[in-house]
This record gives C-alpha cells, structure tokens and sequence, in this order.
C-alpha cells in the first residue's frame, strides 16, 4: 500500500434524513483534506442525505436498514407478539449486506455517526481491517442499548463527544468509554448561512420586512419543545400584539414517538388562539433563508440538548438566539454575551426574553454581533474539520 495514497475512511450513517448529526456529517465532509482522507458512506434508509453525500464528492450507497430494525428507538415501546422478534430475524441479512457493501471500499477507518450504527460498526470495523471512531451525537441510551453499547465498548478505538455533556455522561454511565472520548463540537460554515434570503422567505407567509419574527428551526421530535414555544409566544403576544413566530420544521423521523407532531402542535396553536401570529412551514431545505428571516432564534429543548447545531447556524447567520438552559446548549451560548439562556420547560420565561430581545434593538445586535465571532472562534467549520483529522491520524498511526 501506498503510505501517502488517501486514507479511505467509511462513514456509516443511520438515517437518510438530514436532521443535525447528518449535518455535522456533511459539514466534516465538506472540509476534509482530500489529499489525505477518502470519504465513502452506507446510509441506512431512503432520503437526501446521500445525495447530498455525493455533491459533497463522498462515494455514498444506501444500504437500507430493514424496517424493524430502524423503528428501535429510545421512544419507541418494544413491540408484543411476533413481531419481536422482527428484528433478530432480520439482523443477520442486513448484517452480511453491510459487511459487503464495507468491504468493497476497503476501509481503514470507520466512522460511525449514530447509535445503532455504532453496534453495527463494532461488529463489522475489526472484519474490515479498519479502526472504528464512535462519532456520540446524544446523551447515552436507557436500558438495553446502553448495555449493549458498553458491552461492545471495547472494539471502539476512540469516540468523539459533540459536548463535554455528553462526554461526561458517557464517562459516568459507560466507564470503559472513558479514556476514549474526546470532545469536538460541531463545526458550520458561516458564508453561506449568511447569504440567505429572508425577504422572499417571510412573503411566503404573508410578513414583511416590519414585521418582528421569532422562530423556532427544529424537527417535530417529542423533546424539542415546541409546546414550550407556542405558550411563550401567547404570553409575549399579549403584550407585544405586533410579535410574528415561525415554526421551521416537520415530523421526520419514522421512529415511533415522532410521528403525528406537526397536526398536534397545530392544534395547539388554534387551542392557543394564536391565529395568524404563527406559521408552520414545514422542513426547509435552504436553511439560510429561513434564518434570514428571523429576528430571534429560538431553541426550546426540553431534554438536555446534546449540542444543538441550530444555535451555532442561528449565530452564525447573525441571528440572536434564545436557548434552552442545559446539556450542550451551556457550552454553545454564553448567556447575556452572544445570547441569551432561559431554564427548559418555562414558558414564561422564554415569553420575557422573547420581550427583552424584541424592545431592545441594541441589545440584539450585541448579541448577533457576538454570536458571529463566537462561531468563528469556536465552531468553524474547517478548524473542526482539522480536529477530527487529527483525531483520525492518530488512531491510524496505532
Ligand atoms: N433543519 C433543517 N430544516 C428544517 C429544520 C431543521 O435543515 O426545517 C436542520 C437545522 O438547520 C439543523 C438540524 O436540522 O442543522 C437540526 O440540528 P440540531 O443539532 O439543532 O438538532 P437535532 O435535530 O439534530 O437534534
Ligand atoms: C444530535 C443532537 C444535537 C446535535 C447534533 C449534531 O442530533 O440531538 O443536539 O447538535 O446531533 O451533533
């Protein structure tokens, strides 16, 4: 073998949907040095985030995860009867696709970017010749997946964290992990973020450029706190009529647990009376209009977020943002210095920064003004790209 030839690195992706461990994926790839690495991936279902891979120049194959095997999720409740066993039944073929699909590329590195694909990955990586990176993009699972993990554990080479938070949880609940981990947040470019078109964006939903627009940029999951926003935006819009909210996202995953959001929560705005004050706009593919179009951010997580990608995007966009006060999020935004922090759940809290930010512009552009630096310091996307280069010649100079 040619010891200057690229690397060939195998990234192995979960979903095909794009939510935001495959942006961080995306992100990586988009700064990888290719004169050292070459990038291959195996997605585990249907949707953008291979194509994506390719305009990204990485040679991506979707090796679909059965359907049963892709509905195991913390939300989900095991199901009775026959079928489960589905997913032992349909293990072993799914098992032998990868591994061939793996072997082909002939990986000396395997980079998995997501829970299942870690136990698939362990598996597979030793079989393949390659070292095995566990790219940790949440808290720890509950139960028997945790277990499972720790049981496999020790075919895992090093494992990247997107938070202390979750470096620290996984220090605690799978201490063989520990010596392992290494934290490196997500990286974002900021250019094109910053090249959005928010005119066009707002007329969709009948807003103009005087109107004040608060919104939320997340996927319809149970603990992303939409509710949380819809409460704090009735309060503030009792003393700020003039307030205009956007909900950017919809229900994406086919896991159990995160279908049926979107029809909820618009119920909940009607039960609300929030009328024509808020717009759903489903998922948006050209976030940086989105953004553009807003004058607050807001994350309302009511779990610990394990990073939070939509703050450091927001940021770099030059959006001021609203966060939800725990997990990785503490890490992200420094409150009252590139925005500001509310404690999870309170809505009335949330409603009262909402005011803040709204009657005071130069506070706003404090914060925006902040936030960008913030993100070229910490959250560049080549200077995180060069992180886990490194991380990567160090696991295969072992
Ligand atoms: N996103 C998107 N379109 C939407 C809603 C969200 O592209 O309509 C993206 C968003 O820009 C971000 C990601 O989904 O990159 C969400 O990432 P985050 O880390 O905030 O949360 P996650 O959903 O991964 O827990
Ligand atoms: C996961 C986490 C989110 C994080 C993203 C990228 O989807 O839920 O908080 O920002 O991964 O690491």
């Amino acid at each position: 073998m040619n010891a200057d030839a690229p690397a060939s690195l195998l990234y192995l992706a979960p979903s095909g949907q794009v939510g935001g461990a495959e942006r961080c994926l995306l992100s990586l790839a988009a700064g990888l040095d290719r004169s050292r690495f070459r990038p291959a991936a195996l997605v585990g279902s249907e949707g953008p985030l291979a194509a994506l891979l390719r305009e990204a120049g990485v040679d991506a194959e979707v090796a679909a995860m059965p359907p049963a095997l892709r509905r195991i999720s913390r939300y989900h409740a095991n199901p009775g009867g026959r079928a489960r066993w589905l997913p032992a039944v349909q293990a072993p073929a799914y098992l032998a696709r990868l591994r061939r699909a793996g072997a082909r590329r002939q990986p000396r590195l395997v980079h998995s970017n997501g829970l299942k694909m870690h136990v698939w990955s362990a598996l597979l990586a030793r079989g393949w010749g390659a070292r095995l990176l566990w790219h940790l993009h949440d808290f720890p699972p509950p139960g028997n997946a945790l277990r499972l993990l720790r049981g496999l554990s020790g075919r895992c080479d090093l494992a990247i964290a997107n938070s202390q938070a979750v470096a620290s949880a996984y220090a605690a609940r799978a201490p063989h992990l520990e010596t392992k981990l290494r934290v490196v947040p997500n990286g974002v470019a900021a250019e094109p973020l910053q090249a959005g078109e928010g005119r066009a964006f707002r007329a969709r939903w009948g807003l103009g450029a005087e109107d004040f627009v608060v919104g939320m940029v997340a996927i319809f999951a149970p603990w992303k706190g939409q509710e949380v926003f819809l409460a704090a935006a009735r309060q503030a819009l009792a003393q700020a009529p003039g307030l205009r909210f956007l909900l950017v996202g919809d229900d994406i995953y086919d896991t159990a647990g995160h279908g049926g959001r979107r029809r909820e929560l618009e119920a909940r705005a009607r039960e609300l009376g929030l009328g024509a004050a808020v717009h759903f706009t489903g998922f948006c593919e050209t976030i940086a209009d989105a953004y553009a179009a807003l004058d607050v951010l807001v994350h309302a997580s009511t779990a610990p977020e394990p990073f939070g990608r939509t703050a450091i995007e927001a940021m770099a966009a030059g959006v001021p943002v609203i966060a939800a006060a725990a997990g990785g999020m503490l890490e992200v935004v420094e409150d009252g210095v590139c925005g500001r922090l509310t404690p999870p759940g309170d809505a009335a809290a949330l409603a009262r920064a909402m005011l803040e930010l709204y009657a005071d512009a130069g506070l706003r552009r404090r914060l925006a003004g902040n936030g960008r630096r913030r993100v070229a310091e910490r959250f560049a996307e080549a200077a995180v790209a060069r992180q886990v280069e490194r991380l990567y010649e160090e696991m295969l100079a072992r």
